[in-house]
């Protein structure tokens, strides 16, 4: 009986979480991504003269479209032109599988007030034969793979 209501307890306190089904945990392959884009998402160092790197919250880089502009940042990386953050965005296409980057691109996409749809390995795997081993693309480039605002 006491285990019981023990396990009761502990279902009304987890049930909350288990509810927030669009919100997973953060899945293991964000651990590196962390490392300069910190564990909040903020950018480690956010606010002072030089963060390691840019916050995720409201970034057109990651909520464009269906993600293909975030996984191109993935598989290229950011060519550097400027002395704004610290760390520098390499290329990780050659570390992480495509069920990987698919996780870590829903989670960036979902979390930090990004509102943006589901990836899967499947559109990962297309978009790595698109980008893996290409030039680091700057700034500029990118830009240009947006979608118009209308088509969104
Ligand atoms: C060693 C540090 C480092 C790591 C690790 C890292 N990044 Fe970055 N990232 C950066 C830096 C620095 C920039 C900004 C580059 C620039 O604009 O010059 C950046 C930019 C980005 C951008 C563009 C954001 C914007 O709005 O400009 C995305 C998306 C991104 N990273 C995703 C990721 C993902 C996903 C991972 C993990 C799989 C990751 N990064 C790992 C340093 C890092």
């Amino acid at each position: 009986m006491k285990n019981t209501i023990l396990t009761l307890l502990g279902l009304a306190v987890l049930s909350p979480s288990l509810l927030r089904a669009q919100t997973p945990a953060a899945p293991a392959s964000f651990g590196i991504c962390a490392a300069c884009h910190g564990p909040d998402g903020k950018g480690i160092g956010a606010g002072t003269p030089m963060p390691m790197a840019p916050p995720y919250g409201g970034s057109k880089f990651v909520n464009d479209g269906d993600g293909e502009v975030m996984a191109s940042i993935v598989f290229t990386g950011i060519a550097k032109e400027d002395a704004k953050f610290l760390g520098i965005m390499a290329p990780l296409g050659a570390v992480l599988k495509d069920e990987d980057i698919a996780a870590v691109l829903t989670f960036v996409r979902s979390n930090f007030g990004n509102k943006s749809s589901a990836v899967t390995a499947e559109q990962v795997k297309g978009w790595r034969e698109k980008y893996n081993g290409k030039p680091m693309q700057k700034r500029s480039d990118i830009e240009k793979l947006l979608k118009p605002a209308a088509a969104q």
